[in-house]
Parts: C-alpha cells; structure tokens; sequence
C-alpha cells in the first residue's frame, strides 16, 4: 500500500522536487530556506527546535508546497534531550538493556514534543582508542555488548507510543569504523582488513537494523581509500545488497562536499557524482545534490533509477513515520515532558546505574554515619557544565545537581559538615586555593575530591594526547594525599583516565563520567552508600596513554610470554568488564553441560553466584569464549554473554548461558560467517579479566 503511493507521488514529482527530497538544510534561514520549502527543494531540516517553530516550517512544506511532503526534522540528540542522561559512554556501563531503551525512549518523547521526528542517533561506532574524542558517544569496545546497547536504543527512540503525532526515527551512525581514526585523531584515515570490519565494526550497525533502525548515517572517515561517504561497498553492496536494508542513507555534516577535501573527487559536481551513485541517498547541508544533481542527470552520469530509489527509500521512511497523515507535533506536551520528575527519576537511577567504583581499599565507601566533618574539593564538585557531557542537546547547566549539592544534602541528613574548594582550575593552578583546599581538608575527617575533565575536552573534534588528568588537578590530589587526611577521587571524565598514581595512593576510585542532570544526587547515593554501586567497564582503562589501542578481546599473538613494554607494564590498569561493589561476589560450580557438540548443536554453560558480603547488590555476571584454533586467528577473549544478577546478602543464584551459532562462529577468510569444529574455552566471572575456566569441543 505504502509502496504503491510512494509510486504514485514519484510519478507526479518533477527531478527537482525528486532532488528537493534527497536534500536537508543544517540551518534554515526563514526568507530563503522558506522559499526552497514552498518550492518543495528540501527533504529535511537540522535543528529545528520548538513544536511551534517545526509546525509552522512543517505548515509550508504541507500545505503550501505544490505536493505536500512533509519535512522530517532531525536532531543529535544523544544522551537525552532536556533531561541530560549520563554520556552513553556512561550509560552503557549499567549493561542495562532496558533501562538503555528507557532513557531513549524518554529522550525520543521529549524531543517530539518539541517537533522532532528523527533522531541522529545511537552512535554505535566501536572505540577502542580512548584519545579519540567520540568515545563517549559510543559504548566502548566491545562489539557484543555494543550491539546490545546499539538495539535497546533503537528499541527507545522508535518506542512511539503515541498515535496521534509523527512517529520518532534512529539513525544509527557513523558507518563505518568511524571509532578506527588512526592516531586517535577525529575524522583521519581507517585503513582495515574486511574480516575486522565485519566482525567488529560491523555488528552494532546490524543490530541497529534489526530492532527497526530505518536511516543510517555515512561516517566522515575514508575506508581503505574511499571516504564512506562515497564508498559503493559500504553503502551498496553490504548495507544494501547484503543486509537489504530498506531505509536511506543520510550523509553526516557537508562530507558529500568533503569528498574533495578527501582528494576523492575533483569538484563539487564530482562529489556528488560519487555519492548519490554510491548510495548516499540524503546530502546533509552541503547543498550538492541541490546545485548539482539535475545537471548530473542531463549528463547522463547519474541515472533516474538511482535518484528514483534515494526518493522512494525517505518518503518509505516518511510514510513509516506517520508524516503523511500526522505531520505535525502537538505542541502542548512540551511544558509536561520536559524535566519532567519521572525523567528526572530515571536520569538519576542511569546515572546510579552508570557509576563504576574501581577502588574501595579498607571499604572506605560508604561515607560512614560517624563521619562529622567532609571537605569536597575539586574544579568539577560545584561544576554544572561538566556534567552536561558532550552534545548536551537542550540540557541547561542550571538544571544539573552539582556533586557538592548532591554530598551537601545527604550529609545534611545525617548532620555531617560539608566544607568546600576547589582547590584548583581544571587546567590551571592558584597557590592561595591550593592552600586552601589542603588546610580544609586537614580538618576535616574525609576528603572527597572531585578531578577530571570538562565535557569540551571528549566529544567531536576534542581528542587527547594524553589521558592524564591534567597537571594542576594532580598536583591538588597529591597535595591532599599529604594531608594524610584519607581521600576519595570521584573521576568527571568524558573517556578512560590514565590514573596510576591514584590507584596507588588513593584507597578509593569512583568513576563518575559525566552523568547529567542528576549527577551529583546519584554520586552522592554511591558514596553514601544509599545505593550500592553496580556499573562495569564498557571500555579498558590503560595506565599509560601509550598503550591505547587497548582492548580486551585482542589477537592472540606467537610470543603471548614476551608481550610486553621495556619501560612499563602492560597490562592494563582496570580491563574491560571491571567494576566492583560494596558488598562480594563469589563464583563457583561452573558446569559446561556437553564436553562435546556436534556443529549447530548449541552449548549450556552455567555458574553460581553468591553474594558473600552483608549487603545486597547486583553483578553483572560476564561469559567469554575463546576458540582455541580457527582458519582465521582469533581474540584471546570474546564477551557472548552477560546477566545482571541481583543478590540479597548471603543468597546464591545460578546463572546459564546458552551458546548457538551466533555466539560461537566468526568470520572466515571468505568473509563468510561460520562455525568451526574445535576446542572452545569458556569463562564465567566478574569481568575479562577474571572468571571460572572451562571448555568444549565442537565436533565435525
Ligand atoms: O549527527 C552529527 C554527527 O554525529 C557529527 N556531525 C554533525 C552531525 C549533525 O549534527
């Protein structure tokens, strides 16, 4: 049915309305961008805010232009949309699937009440380079646990529970190997084998698409010498010919036009040659396809089928939404959704979710009741903006709960002082407020120190050199471990810190990220102890700068014994999947229920989990696999499993991982997806780094 009208109004369109519809505006400049609506020469807008503003907009696109398509009105709206949520990065540390889709969900809610219906969304790049900026959009390195976080947000944006307005569409990006920037630099060359890229980078897009994702976004990154955005490999033959995706393609910001900056095409007219026969379906504010496309088609170097199936796949899309029938948003619901207490609920329970503690020596944490006196310290304790993260969206700095105003209040409560300094900028020193901060503290029975990183120094265009915490705040940190006074380092971070001083010195770590609006209540519930930290590590955290790439399901190699750096050690500091709690877990009784399984047959492993400490909490209970020799050589670990486990104080529960096909094959040298015959070993336990050995065979 959808199909036959889309027919309908492609048989009525011009080449210029056809066109009109592979082009969005990134800004819109009401007379002249005006103009182009009424004339139907525009698909999309970026950034459009306000349901009243999109209606009105979204008014001359229906109702005045000569055959009414609705506009789809995108925007980035990443980690929540007034209601900041945690960074992603953060988020994805709950390994929390649906509490994943309620945040996306919520999101999605509130930026349709301001009239958005797309959502450039998830960014499901895997990253494994922390100096790269973008790593806290994403959810780590992991391509298992990526695709699982990848889904359950796409399963939250398109929720769409509503039916009286447009429906809200994802759009996963950036495909592909965005994460793979050599050097960590943003935007640089991806050179990769194909085998990697289908087994690693491939993954979160496909899951994307299968929960229902309907657009996908070009990365700006060249693929082994053609820029995706104008890559027929990426965009046609895999996305297209191989996974039948259905939906479109838009290009990310002006990079149908950066083509040229890539040396991949001469001129702009080239540029947007390459793209659109590529498959590029949609040029994101570069203008391109506006200026150049009917020319292209009187060469004859761009074809009607292609430009016919780029309009058919965005009105499919716009039919998916609802546009036809609801194309406008109702603007009433606005003033209800946003920072709405049940989304401010669910921010601070993310934000609780998302918390990592990665150190706790002698149980420091929780605060005790018996503490009577507290210094907060710390460029980012009263540090609003910080907390925001990168791609706030509509989040306002004077909505976010500073971590001191979190600490003040449940000290409060139980009469405890709370004294403050900053103690130092984020990047600069003062040696008055040093003093100062050291003098508080030295009164003061605790100190918690609050370090890191403001939110412009991760996001796009924001990568690192180092990952250190910068030299005046680490200068502060050891000048109040001097005290002798015990401190707790509560980490504001966009990435993996390189903290191995701290860990040494300093008895308790709390991985803070950037967490929102409810940062500093959901801190304060961790550090009191009002909630017991849960959250584990999406992404390795390095000691050195120098060791990044680092990740935990790495090659294995000929000489395992003799890896290592002459001048440091190379491990890393906290692997993948780590994260500990107030109370202990203990693992035992792995059981591998077949020793041995024909090919296809699946495998049941399980383990029991105790919770040994006196009091309740939850673990996110981690299975590997490793097989032991394939036709191509593969990871040291692989993450096919996990399962948050709640445990009362002294329960135990058994927790069963089923093993199929999906979990055990690989990507051979034809690029095929396949199951061996072999030896696999398998693990259970609390992160990549530790858990109960077993194995299996899979028999020809
Ligand atoms: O969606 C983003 C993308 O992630 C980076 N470049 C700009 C786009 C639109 O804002």
């Amino acid at each position: 049915e959808t199909e036959a009208a889309i027919d309908a109004l492609l048989g009525e369109m011009t080449l210029q309305e056809k066109i009109g519809q592979l082009t969005q505006l990134g800004t819109f400049d009401e007379e002249t961008d005006g103009e182009l609506i009424e004339e139907g020469m525009v698909g999309s807008l970026l950034g459009i805010r306000g349901a009243d503003s999109a209606n009105e907009i979204q008014r001359v696109a229906v109702e005045e232009s000569r055959l009414g398509i609705p506009l789809l009105f995108a925007d980035d709206v990443i980690h929540g949309y007034r209601s900041t949520f945690p960074i992603p990065l953060a988020e994805a540390s709950s390994w929390n699937p649906e509490l994943l889709e309620e945040t996306a969900a919520i999101a999605a809610r509130e930026a349709s009440s301001d009239g958005i219906n797309w959502i450039l969304a998830p960014m499901v790049d895997i990253a494994r380079d922390a100096r790269w900026g973008r790593i806290s959009e994403g959810a780590g390195e992991d391509p298992f646990l990526g695709s699982v976080v990848a889904a359950a947000r796409v399963r939250g944006i398109q929720r769409n529970d509503w039916t009286d307005r447009p429906h809200i569409m994802a759009c996963p990006k950036h495909f592909a190997a965005y994460g793979l920037a050599e050097g960590g630099r943003d935007y640089n060359t991806v050179d990769i084998s194909e085998t990697r890229m289908r087994e690693t980078y491939f993954p979160p897009f496909q899951a994307a698409l299968d929960a229902g994702a309907g657009t996908i976004m070009a990365a700006f990154n060249e693929v082994n010498g053609v820029p995706a955005s104008g890559n027929r490999w990426l965009l046609k033959d895999v996305l297209q010919d191989e996974w039948n995706f259905q939906g479109f393609v838009v290009s990310d910001w002006e990079s149908v036009d950066e083509l040229v900056q890539h040396g991949y095409s001469a001129d702009r007219e080239q540029a947007g040659s390459a793209a659109v026969n590529a498959g590029m379906h949609m040029d994101m504010h570069s203008l391109i396809y506006h200026e150049h496309l009917a020319n292209l088609v009187g060469k004859g170097e761009v074809s009607l089928e292609v430009i016919d199936d780029a309009v058919r796949r965005i009105l499919r899309v716009k039919y998916r939404l609802g546009l036809f029938t609801h194309p406008y948003a109702d603007n009433t619901l606005a003033s209800t959704y946003m920072m709405n207490p049940t989304h401010l609920e669910t921010a601070r329970e993310m934000a609780r979710q998302s918390i990592v503690l990665l150190k706790n020596e002698g149980q420091l944490l929780p605060i005790q009741p018996s503490v009577r006196k507290l210094a907060v310290i710390g460029p980012f304790a009263e540090d609003v903006e910080a907390q925001l993260g990168c791609w706030r969206g509509q989040g306002r700095p004077e909505d976010v709960v500073s971590v001191l105003a979190g600490i003040r209040k449940h000290a409060e409560a139980q009469q405890t002082e709370v004294v403050y300094a900053a103690g130092s900028g984020i990047n600069s020193g003062d040696e008055a407020e040093l003093a100062r901060a050291v003098r508080l503290a030295s009164e003061s029975e605790l100190a918690i120190v609050v370090l890191g990183e403001s939110a412009d120094m991760s996001g796009e265009n924001n990568s690192r050199v180092s990952l250190d915490i910068p030299a005046p705040q680490m200068k502060l940190l050891k000048a109040l471990h001097g005290t002798g006074v015990p401190v707790v380092l509560v980490l504001a971070n966009g990435r993996p810190l390189t903290i191995e001083w701290a860990n040494a010195h300093i008895p308790a770590i709390v991985n803070g990220w950037h967490l929102g609006v409810q940062a500093g209540p959901a801190i304060a519930d961790v550090l009191f102890g009002a909630v017991n930290p849960s959250g584990k590590l999406p992404v390795t955290f390095p000691r050195h700068s120098g060791q990044v790439p680092i990740y935990y399901n790495a090659k294995k190699t000929g000489r395992p014994q003799m890896k290592r750096y002459a001048d440091a050690d190379v491990t890393p500091l906290f692997p993948f999947g780590y994260g500990l709690s107030y109370t202990s877990f203990s693992y035992d009784d792995l059981q591998v229920e077949q020793a041995a399984v024909k090919l296809g047959e699946s495998v049941t492993v399980s383990a029991r989990i105790s919770n040994t400490g006196d009091r309740d909490g939850i673990e996110i209970v981690q299975l590997y696999i490793c097989d032991v020799a394939a036709s191509v050589t593969r990871p040291v670990k692989e993450l096919k499993g996990f399962s948050r486990v709640e445990l009362k104080a002294g329960e135990s529960r058994t927790v069963t991982f089923t093993l199929g096909e999906k979990e055990l094959g690989f990507v051979n040298g034809k690029h095929e997806f396949v199951v061996e015959p072999g030896k696999f070993m398998v693990w259970i336990g609390p992160s990549s780094a530790e858990g109960l050995e077993g194995s299996f065979e899979i028999t020809g």
